[in-house]
């Protein structure tokens, strides 16, 4: 058999899959022992192949947008008109002229390398998918239940109430530099979504979006076969908002009118876009769009992904979010049904909503 023909039939998946598991070493794990063939479990089926991997939009122009002109709560019309047409159409920018330094940038990128390439031991003790854990390690979340597995290892740290001492020695001073600048920008990014959406600058801060921060710190090492399995499945984020800071490999993708488009890495740029949350209160105005990471031969790919996810339904009274009244009207109607934060993220993780998208599933 060919690996490109149907994979994953004769074989006893359900073991290989926790044998993988069993090492919690993960993907790079089976990267440092040189493997040329990938192991079976990560064979893309045959279907998700067919997409070509290659990007297709070749007059795509992936919109980069320029912070410079903004001070302190002051900024330019321009500025917010950028946001919302980005948000409107794509769902995906970069900016650039941010406000977070490069160094601090950098560090903590290598802070997640060093975390991955330093003592197994450490990642060993953190592997774990109990999401009641403020910190832990895994190589895919759904693994066991998942017909894909993605060629990479994932580090996860909830920013609230985060203490230094909970993080890994090898990260720890430059997650917590890396933390205070990100929430910074998180209230501009969401003053200017405001803006962008008509509301009051506020508004969307006093629905509590910028809360609850997740870092997803991603690390995709080399992969021996890249055209035939892939380094992150096609999705769109849980959150409110989702910004994305990568090191220089590439890899990402967005789905853009039914073709993908490539979003390259520009130094010194994070990526932001908008989860399946803002979609829903805005009622659609705002697009929570699938993307993915296809596997490359160079490596690491390092990635940390910010989720804003809101105020979770443990709080007392729990929030309850729906499309925003000022947002509707007779003429534009309600297209999505309330919901909370939490029992969202558990019919994600639980496989309860069939196959279907978040998003599907709240619709009227
Ligand atoms: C994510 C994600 C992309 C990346 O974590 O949701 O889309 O580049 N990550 O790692
Ligand atoms: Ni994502």
């Amino acid at each position: 058999m060919s690996s490109t023909e149907m994979p994953n039939s004769d074989f006893d998946r359900a073991k290989e899959l926790k044998d993988f598991d069993d090492t919690k070493e993960g993907v790079k794990g089976l990267a440092d022992k040189s493997i040329t063939k990938l192991p079976r479990i990560f064979i893309r089926p045959p279907d998700e192949l067919a997409e070509d991997l290659k990007s297709h939009q070749t007059h795509f122009q992936f919109p980069i947008i320029d912070f410079r002109g903004i001070l302190g709560n002051w900024y330019n019309k321009e500025i917010v008109e950028q946001i919302k047409d980005a948000s409107e159409k794509l769902g995906f920018f970069q900016v650039i002229n941010h406000g977070i330094p490069l160094n601090v940038m950098e560090g903590m990128i290598d802070g997640v390398r060093k975390f991955n390439e330093e003592d197994p031991e450490i990642k060993k003790k953190l592997y774990t998918r109990d999401r009641r854990r403020k910190v832990r390690f895994y190589s895919n979340f759904d693994l066991l239940k998942s017909r894909s597995v993605n060629w990479r290892d994932s580090l996860i740290i909830s920013a609230n109430g985060l203490d230094a001492e909970d993080l890994p020695k090898p990260c720890r001073n430059t997650t917590m530099e890396y933390l205070e600048h990100i929430t910074k920008l998180g209230d501009k990014i969401f003053r200017l979504m405001s803006e962008a959406l008509g509301l009051q600058p506020d508004y969307l801060k006093s629905l509590q979006s910028a809360e609850n921060k997740t870092f997803l710190c991603h690390y995709y090492p080399a992969c021996p076969e890249p055209e035939i399995t892939l380094g992150g499945s096609k999705h769109s984020d849980i959150s409110f908002l989702t910004i994305l800071l990568q090191n220089q490999i590439g890899g990402l993708q967005v789905l853009y009118e039914n073709q993908w488009a490539d979003i390259p890495p520009v130094e010194g740029a994070l990526v932001v876009n908008i989860g399946d949350f803002l979609q829903i209160v805005s009622n659609d105005k705002f697009k929570s769009i699938d993307h993915r990471v296809v596997a490359n031969s160079n490596g690491p790919r390092i990635s940390v992904a910010c989720f804003f996810s809101g105020s979770e339904d443990t709080n007392r009274p729990p929030k309850v979010y729906g499309p925003i009244k000022e947002l509707i009207s007779k003429e534009n109607p309600a297209v999505y049904k309330e919901f909370m934060v939490g029992e969202y993220a558990r019919k994600f993780f639980s496989g309860k909503l069939d196959d279907k998208s978040g998003l599907d599933h709240y619709k009227i």
